[in-house]
């Protein structure tokens, strides 16, 4: 059999654990949208914890609650105001056309109310008069997106919005989530998901941090992670013990991506058995000697290509302490000014700032096997 396990970034676990505090508040915005209070969400948190796939179960909430879901995925390409708005414009006009559609093979199929065909005819309108995306840009952005979701329930989701976020565009986007579009439009909800570096600039773009509600994913208790372990293997040969989803928690640090690494490996090894915490303790170096390799490799090798970027990461990784590491220690170790690499590192998520100039690699398991393999011995 399969192993049921998803350690595939963005994909729809077997089992969804957890999350219970984001999902009630975010059904608490779709209630004020509702009521014509839109709001603008920032979803942060770690590569792994979980941001794509719960905006992927937020988006199935949003539909129940009669809410158009429109989730795009951003990069580099958009990092400028009018590449960002032609991105977003476009992507909800697609998908409200989209729905049209949907709406009419309905009507097709069974006479919908009458109610639902004036509806139908009306966005058809507004969609047909509203602006090509090629034909947008910043200037028109707010009021084109503000007709096209006027007297409509949307909800957007920006996956990956750190990506976009040079060149004005945060403060592009906080003008317009916070001051404008609230004008001429007030059904929606907008959720901006990424890396932790998101938060720091987008409020370098604000100076009123209410302008955004945040929410922040952590990782996942001992509870929830017994939860995935065992409701997962439901219907196979594999089972797994409580003591041994105990030390997998502190392992994986409740990281649903190494959640999911771990109990695939696992269940590939056991097959038709229990995980007990001995048979863990066993194969735990050969989980974290397979992640290495599939994992941890791949992305230090694509630093290295990059000149020294995989240095600078090497030493967080080496002096890596509590307090956190600044670029004037950095700098004792290598050839240049550490700067620009550090910025750059924290943009990717492989480094996270927890006070004034101060990193860490917050990774733990990423940052032992950095450590283990690299680290010079004397
Ligand atoms: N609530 C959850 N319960 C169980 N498994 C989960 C949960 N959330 C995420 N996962 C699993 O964890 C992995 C990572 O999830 P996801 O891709 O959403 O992370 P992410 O935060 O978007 O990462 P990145 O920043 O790299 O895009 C996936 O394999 C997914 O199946
Ligand atoms: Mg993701």
């Amino acid at each position: 059999m399969p192993s049921p396990f998803t350690p595939y970034l963005g994909t729809a676990p077997k089992a969804f654990v957890g999350r219970e505090k984001e999902i009630s508040a975010f059904k608490a915005f779709l209630k004020d949208a509702k009521d014509n209070k839109p709001s603008s969400i920032l979803l942060i948190g770690q590569r792994g914890i979980g941001k794509t796939v719960l905006l992927k179960y937020f988006s199935g909430i949003a539909r129940q609650s009669n809410f158009c879901p429109v989730y795009l995925a951003l990069d580099e390409s958009s990092a400028t105001p009018p590449t960002v708005a032609r991105r977003i414009f476009g992507r909800i006009k697609a998908v409200l056309e989209d729905e049209v559609i949907t709406l009419k093979a309905k009507r097709f199929l069974k006479r919908i109310e009458p109610k639902l065909s004036v509806k139908l005819q009306d966005m058809e309108l507004q969609i047909a008069s509203s602006l090509r995306s090629e034909e947008i840009n910043e200037n028109n952005f707010v009021i084109s997106l503000g007709r096209l979701l006027s007297n409509r329930q949307v909800c957007i989701f920006t996956d990956e919005t750190q990506s976009v976020l040079g060149n004005g565009v945060a403060r592009f986007m906080v003008n317009t989530l916070y001051s404008e579009l609230p004008e001429y439009a007030s059904n929606w909800v907008f959720v901006l998901a990424g890396i932790p570096v998101l938060e720091e600039k987008i409020l370098k773009a604000t100076p009123a941090d209410r302008a955004f509600q945040k929410m922040e994913l952590s990782g996942l208790n001992t509870h929830e992670v017994t939860t995935i372990l065992q409701s997962t293997v439901k219907g196979t040969n594999v089972r797994f013990q409580k003591e041994a989803c105990e030390l997998i928690t502190q392992d994986t640090q409740g990281m649903p991506y190494y959640i999911q690494f771990f109990g695939d490996k696992l269940f590939d090894l056991i097959r038709t058995a229990a995980v007990t915490k001995d048979f863990y303790i066993k194969n735990r170096n050969s989980v974290l000697k397979e992640l290495g390799e599939k994992v941890f490799a791949a992305r230090i090798k694509d630093l290295e290509k990059r000149g020294l970027y995989a240095d600078v990461l090497l030493q967080f990784a080496f002096l890596d302490c509590q307090e956190g590491v600044s670029a004037n220690e950095i700098s004792t170790k290598i050839s240049s000014y550490p700067g620009p690499y550090i910025k750059e590192l924290e943009a990717k998520g492989m480094i996270v700032r927890i006070a004034r100039g101060k990193y860490r690699i917050t990774d733990e398991l990423f940052k032992n096997w950095l450590c283990k393999k690299y680290k010079p011995r004397h």
